[in-house]
Parts: structure tokens; C-alpha cells; sequence
């Protein structure tokens, strides 16, 4: 099969006062139709400057300073940004890690999604506003009829991501670039993005880069596999091979670092980073989370019966109203010295009440 979008040698500099600064060494890496390519590595390493690069998002005076990118065999990386911005959203799409880079606060779901899909696809209004629906529906958003109409501020985090996908696929893209995805989300939800990521390569042949720093994620869901380390590729190939084989030691140490359910670690193993060494020791964690001694007994404030809904359809009539409850009855205290958590999925099917 040949690659949708292929990228070949491509070197981009910042350059400052001092010194030119190369974010991407001479890096190669090609999608196909239907494919997820992971790109990992540690911060810093270049992942998101690639993905800016393929969109012409560069920041000046960052700029492409060899190499080619083509899209379905053609070049787009000599591009000016007017040209890029159409082929932007058209043909490749981006999904940064925090959703509220892509979302207008000002404007509601509905107004967003109708709006990118006129830019991008000749269709009427009407058909507009169905596909709108049927994007939020296929993200899986419950009840997108009166999703649509709410502003980013009335999702949660994890939902807020799930619109950013509904927003990327607008165009029907080919490609999907997603940069840290997941990263900002519980793992529940992670599992759900990465789902539907998943899902859509399948059944759309879309061709996909998953940025990531996180290797079960490029485990569990890519096909093949680049690593980065200071801008260069010291690895690539199919997953599956890379993660059983890996032949370059920083592919070696990411793999060691990944905590595995079946090997009982005493110690994480050692990571060099910037130039320094990190070492945890699990024994010294434990002991620091329990911490009984400096707990206090006394509840520093204390919360008691918790409630708190959100009208979700006005009536004149206040038992025709409905409300979505997003607390409910939620009591805890919290004591001085003490780091209180709190865990739990994602909120959609939080049940509606009336008054
Ligand atoms: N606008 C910019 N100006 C100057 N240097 C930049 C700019 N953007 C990125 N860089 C540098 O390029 C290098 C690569 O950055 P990049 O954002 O691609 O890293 P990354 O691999 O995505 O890291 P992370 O995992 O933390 O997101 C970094 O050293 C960064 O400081
Ligand atoms: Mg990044």
C-alpha cells in the first residue's frame, strides 16, 4: 500500500540570537491509509514539531529547513501558509492535547461544528446541522440534540477532547495528526478516545500519528512505531517488533520504564534525562503517601451533602424542567498534611432529574 502522507528527511531550526537550533534532525516517517503511526520520545524531543511542520503551524522564525513532506505523493511542504491553511482541516487534521486550543469559547458546539463543516464540504444548512448531529452522536456524546446547543464551558474535560475529534473529522479528513490526545485525561476516558481513534482508522482508512510519551498507549493501540530522541529518529518499524525487539538503547530504557502488572519492581529503572539522573525508589513513594504522623485528626473544612445540577431544559413550569446532576450528595473532609484525591469516570451519563 502506498503512504498517504510521507515525510522524509525533514530537518526544522528555530533560529535564535546565538545559534541556529535544530528541533528536527533529518527525520523520516510515512503514514498509510488505515494506519496508526505512534511517534514517541521525551519532551522536547520534536514529536509536535513534526506535527506542526505537516500543518504549517510552525511558530516563525521556526522554519523547514530541508526534507520533503508529501501528501499522497505530492509535496506540500514548500507550501506559503494561505495554501497549507486550505489544505488544513480539508485533508489533514489536528487534535491538540488540551481541547480548548481548537474550541471557541464563545460560540456553541452546534455554531463550531456547522461552521467548519460549510468551510470544508459544499452541503446546505440543514445538512450541515445533521451531520453536526451525527458527528457528536458517532464521538459518542449522549444526547447531542441538546449537546449541540451548549458552549465548551458545559462539557467536562474528557468530553470537551471527544467534540475535538467530531471537530477534526468534519472535513473527512485523510489524515489525523493527534498530539497527546489523551494525556490530560483519566484512563477510562483514554481507553474511549483511543477507541474511537482506533475505529476510525478502521472503517475510514484514515491515517493517523498518535504523539505520545506514554508506551502502553503505543502498545496497545499503533501499528508501527517512530522514536525520537534530540530531534533525530533513532527508531522506527512495526510495533510489534520495535517494542519485542527494540534495537537502540533509548528505545531499550523506554521500554524498561514501563511498570509491567506481572514483573513486581522494586525500584523504577534508572531514566537519564537532560543530562541527569532520576531515580524513585517505589518503597520511599509508599512511604511518603501514607505519611500518619503529620495528618492531623481534625477536618481542616469539611463538605456535607453536595449537590450540584445544571438546567438542561427550561420550562415555565418548574416540574417540566430538567436538570443534569453533576454532584450528588457528596460528602468528605479533608485534614491538614493530608493530599486528598479524588478519582472517577467521565460524566455524560450523569443522570437528568426534574425539579
Ligand atoms: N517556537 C519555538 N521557538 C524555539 N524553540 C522551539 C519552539 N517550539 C519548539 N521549540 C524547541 O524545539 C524542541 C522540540 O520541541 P517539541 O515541542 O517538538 O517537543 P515534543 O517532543 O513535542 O515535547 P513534549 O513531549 O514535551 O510535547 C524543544 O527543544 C523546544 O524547546
Ligand atoms: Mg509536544
Amino acid at each position: 500500500m502506498s503512504a498517504i502522507l510521507d515525510i522524509a528527511d525533514l530537518t526544522v531550526e528555530f533560529p535564535t540570537r546565538r545559534e541556529i537550533f535544530v528541533a528536527v534532525d533529518g527525520a523520516s516517517l510515512t503514514v498509510e491509509p488505515g494506519e496508526i503511526h505512534g511517534l514517541v520520545g521525551e519532551s522536547g524531543a520534536g514529536k509536535s514539531t513534526i506535527g506542526a511542520a505537516v500543518m504549517a503551524l510552525l511558530e516563525r522564525p521556526g522554519r523547514i529547513a530541508g526534507g520533503t513532506i508529501r501528501l499522497r505523493k505530492e509535496i506540500i511542504s514548500g507550501r506559503d501558509r494561505a495554501a497549507m491553511r486550505s489544505l488544513r482541516g480539508r485533508e489533514i487534521s489536528m487534535i491538540f492535547q488540551d481541547p480548548l486550543t481548537s474550541l471557541n469559547p464563545l460560540f456553541t458546539i452546534r455554531e463550531q461544528l456547522t461552521e467548519t463543516i460549510k468551510t470544508h464540504l459544499s452541503v446546505t444548512d440543514a445538512e450541515a446541522h445533521e451531520r453536526a448531529h451525527d458527528l457528536l452522536a458517532r464521538v459518542g456524546i449522549p444526547e447531542p440534540e441538546i449537546r449541540l446547543d451548549q458552549y465548551p464551558h458545559q462539557f467536562s474535560g474528557g468530553m470537551r477532547q471527544h467534540v475535538v475529534i467530531a471537530l477534526a473529522l468534519c472535513s473527512e479528513p485523510d489524515v489525523i495528526i493527534a498530539d497527546e490526545p489523551t494525556t490530560a485525561l483519566d484512563v477510562s476516558i483514554q481507553a474511549k478516545i483511543l477507541d474511537l481513534i482506533r475505529e476510525l482508522a478502521n472503517e475510514r482508512q484514515v491515517g493517523v500519528i498518535l504523539i505520545t510519551h506514554d508506551m502502553g498507549v503505543i502498545a496497545d493501540t499503533t501499528d508501527r512505531v517512530t522514536v525520537m530522541h534530540q530531534g533525530k529518529v533513532v527508531e522506527t518499524g512495526a510495533t510489534r517488533l520495535v517494542l519485542g525487539k527494540p534495537s537502540h538503547p533509548y528505545t531499550k530504557s523506554l521500554i524498561a520504564a514501563v511498570p509491567r502488572p506481572n514483573v513486581k519492581l522494586h525500584r523504577f529503572p534508572l531514566i537519564s534525562y537532560d543530562g541527569r539522573t532520576t531515580e524513585f525508589r517505589i518503597n520511599d513513594l509508599a512511604r511518603n503517601w501514607s505519611r500518619p504522623d503529620t495528618v492531623s485528626a481534625k477536618p481542616l473544612f469539611e463538605i456535607g451533602g453536595l449537590t450540584k445540577r445544571f438546567l438542561q431544559k427550561r420550562s415555565f413550569i418548574p416540574s417540566r424542567r430538567q436538570y443534569l446532576v453533576a454532584v450528588n450528595n457528596v460528602r468528605f473532609d479533608i485534614r491538614q498534611g493530608e493530599v486528598f484525591g479524588i478519582v472517577g469516570e467521565w460524566g455524560p451519563e450523569n443522570p437528568l432529574s426534574h425539579a
